[in-house]
């Protein structure tokens, strides 16, 4: 595989990062997640200005332009055949001798970008059988709006999923759902779907923009607002969205059937118009 490593295009084994990166020492980095469908980027100005947000936010300016970022991604996705799949994109605030303190502005950052292929990623079986949920404490930081390589809780979620016999976890915090560990979370309740409001709790995904709109456009009702773990089991279906999923239904939680137990027609129609909308 080909990937890219600050200006270059190397083979994946010459590919190097110092070891005083201090994406590698503080998580001082942001990343993009952004999703190939038969060869088209998917979302890309979406992902590109969040970007830019959380660079922001931590007082890092772009590196690169919006038009530079889309020739590499093209170019990886080109040169590594990628089909269906993933381009995995990092900023760090590049490497600098350890200390807590942020380095001098004129360090260059390191930028990284690498192309995942998932062959049948619109095909997933999941979308057919539908995901079980747990729910766990929210023990993230508080800047969730950023999007940050610092993604040991979430990673730790996804193994207490596994653990318990669940695919994903959906984490809580004074009593509400926040979001899942790498997606936003939604339930359905009549003709309603609930999802979480945009704040500093959870990611603002782009997906979730793209399926809020798609859902008002068909005139479906939503409302942005927290929801309880109470609500969720007595909801009629749930589902998640991301970049890596599209929206992708939730049957279980907690060890009980959410709605029927088995994927509801809201969650299929929002993943249809989706990937209508998008390929
Ligand atoms: N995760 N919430 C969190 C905590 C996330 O990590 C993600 C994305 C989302 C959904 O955002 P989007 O629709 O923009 O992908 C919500 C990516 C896919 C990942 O970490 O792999």
């Amino acid at each position: 595989r080909t990937v890219y490593v600050n200006g270059d295009y190397l083979p994946e084994e010459d590919a190097k990062i110092s070891v005083f990166d201090r994406g590698f020492l503080f998580a001082d980095g942001v990343y993009e997640v952004t999703s190939v469908l038969g060869g088209k980027i998917l979302d890309f100005d979406g992902h590109t200005v969040r970007l830019e947000r959380s660079l922001k936010e931590l007082g890092m300016g772009m590196p690169l332009s919006r038009d530079e970022l889309l020739a590499i991604h093209r170019k990886l996705v080109a040169d590594n055949g990628i089909d269906d799949g993933l381009v995995y994109l990092q900023i760090t605030r590049g490497a600098a001798d350890r200390d807590f303190a942020y380095p001098d502005p004129d360090t260059p950052q390191s930028v990284v970008l690498f192309t995942q292929s998932k062959p049948g990623l619109a095909e997933s079986p999941m979308a057919k059988e539908g995901m079980k949920i747990i729910s766990i404490p929210d023990e993230r930081w508080g800047r969730r709006d950023i999007k940050t390589v610092q993604l040991l809780y979430p990673s730790m979620g996804k193994m207490m999923a596994k653990a318990a016999g669940a695919h994903d976890a959906w984490m809580t915090e004074d009593g509400h759902v926040t979001e899942g560990t790498s997606n936003n979370a939604y339930i359905v309740k009549g003709n309603t779907i609930v999802t979480r409001h945009l704040g500093n709790e959870i990611l603002h995904g782009i997906t979730r923009a793209a399926v809020l709109r798609f859902a008002r456009e068909a005139q479906m009702q939503v409302e942005e607002r927290a929801f309880t773990l109470d609500e969720a089991a007595e909801a009629d279906e749930a589902f998640i969205t991301s970049a890596s999923t599209f929206v992708m239904p939730v049957v279980e939680l907690d060890g009980a059937p959410i709605g029927t137990g088995r994927p509801g027609p809201v969650a299929a129609r929002l993943r249809e118009i989706y990937l209508d909308e998008s390929r």
